[in-house]
């Protein structure tokens, strides 16, 4: 449970989605739907453009940030515009993710590519990423030192080349049979965990230079990234498709390299081994054929496994915070609540 009431959560929760909304231009008439497309992805449109409340994701990032910057007595007002562009770029990257994962629905509904076509999703995604640099300007606005936003910046745009380093491993170990969890690893550090870093290393660095405590909020949010990414490959295979909101078992149709399936390979007998690899080499893969990996995935003990990795990674998480010295200690604890709550989520 966090500390703040669910009142005060529901509050700030409408501060981010209003924070994101101001990073968007006024249209003219000819780019409402280019724009409508995004307001779709964020779930604030339904496919004819028409107002709706959909799912709009978690809001993870945004929390992370917020919590952090006020862990140091830090502002809200302050860390909106950086909240709203990191969500805002976690959604450029599931635009473009969707794509490159050929995934046909996202938060319960069709993906943008699925409805306006390859072409239109692509440069949909390319809008929202300069809409997340825009929302990161409106700091400037709010009157944190021009000095603190450049480095800021700075550091936002190496977060965004280390997430597409992490999403080119992922795409180049599809298939690939001999992926190591070391590799693995190094994957998700990239293509989850340092996005989930920058959230809380520079919602920290918005209200203090001291770099040993923005270290340790950093250190806190990849770990929680790693935890995080681990979960939702566990979700892929035996999680609700009702409650994430994605398809069943997506990363094995796309033959990925997932936790799950790089310890079953490693854990499998001989035959279950061969059997997987067939299966993963196959151009289509039946509802039988995904039974057929499930079940040896589940032999090997794969889940409880990945389960396992995960609750390691949130303990450095949280072992990561012990050293920190609050300013607002009702925030830190906060914080720590919202890792919590990650832990063994279903959705
Ligand atoms: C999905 O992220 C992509 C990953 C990094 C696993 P989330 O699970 O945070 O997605 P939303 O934003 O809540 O839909
Ligand atoms: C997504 O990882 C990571 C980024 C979008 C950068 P996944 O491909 O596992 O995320 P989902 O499962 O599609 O949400
Ligand atoms: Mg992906
Ligand atoms: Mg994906
Ligand atoms: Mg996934």
């Amino acid at each position: 449970m966090l500390v703040s009431s669910p009142n005060e959560q529901s509050e700030l929760l409408k501060r981010i989605v209003s924070a994101m909304r101001v990073a968007f231009p006024t249209p003219d008439a000819a780019f409402e739907q280019f724009y409508g497309m995004m307001h779709y992805h964020l779930g604030w449109l339904n496919e004819h453009f028409e107002p709706v409340a959909a799912n709009s994701g978690k809001l993870l990032r945004p929390l992370l940030v917020i919590h952090a910057n006020r862990v140091f007595g830090g502002r809200d007002e302050h860390a909106l515009p950086l909240a709203a562009a990191i969500q805002l770029l976690h959604d450029f990257s599931l635009l473009h993710d969707d794509i490159e994962d050929n995934s046909p629905t996202r938060r319960g509904r069709p993906t943008v590519w699925q409805i306006w076509g390859l072409a239109q999703g692509i440069n949909t995604g390319d809008g929202m990423f300069a809409i997340a640099h825009r929302a990161l300007h409106g700091l400037t606005d709010v009157g944190v030192p021009a000095e603190r936003v450049l480095r800021i910046l700075r550091e936002f745009e190496e977060t965004i080349l280390r997430l597409c380093e992490g999403q080119y491993l992922d795409i180049a170990a599809e298939g690939r049979l001999d992926v190591s969890e070391a590799q693995y690893l190094q994957m998700i550090r990239g293509k989850t965990a340092m996005l989930a870093a920058a959230s809380t290393g520079l919602g920290a660095r918005l209200s203090i230079d001291d770099e040993v405590e923005i270290g340790r909020l950093a250190t806190f949010g990849e770990a929680l990234g790693l935890a995080f990414q681990i979960q939702d490959d566990i979700l892929d295979i035996w999680g609700d498709p009702a409650l994430t909101g994605k398809p069943f078992a997506a990363d094995l149709v796309q033959r990925k390299m997932s936790l799950p399936v790089i310890h079953g390979l490693g854990h499998a007998s001989a035959t279950d081994r061969e059997r997987f690899e067939v299966l993963y080499r196959q151009p289509e893969l039946s509802r039988d054929d995904l039974e057929t990996l499930l079940t040896i995935l589940d032999q090997c003990g794969s889940r409880r496994y990945a389960e396992h990795l995960a609750a390691a990674e949130y303990e450095r998480a949280m072992q990561a915070l012990d050293g920190v010295a609050p300013v607002n200690q009702a925030a830190l604890n906060d914080l720590r609540a919202l890792a919590q709550s990650l832990l063994g989520r279903a959705r």
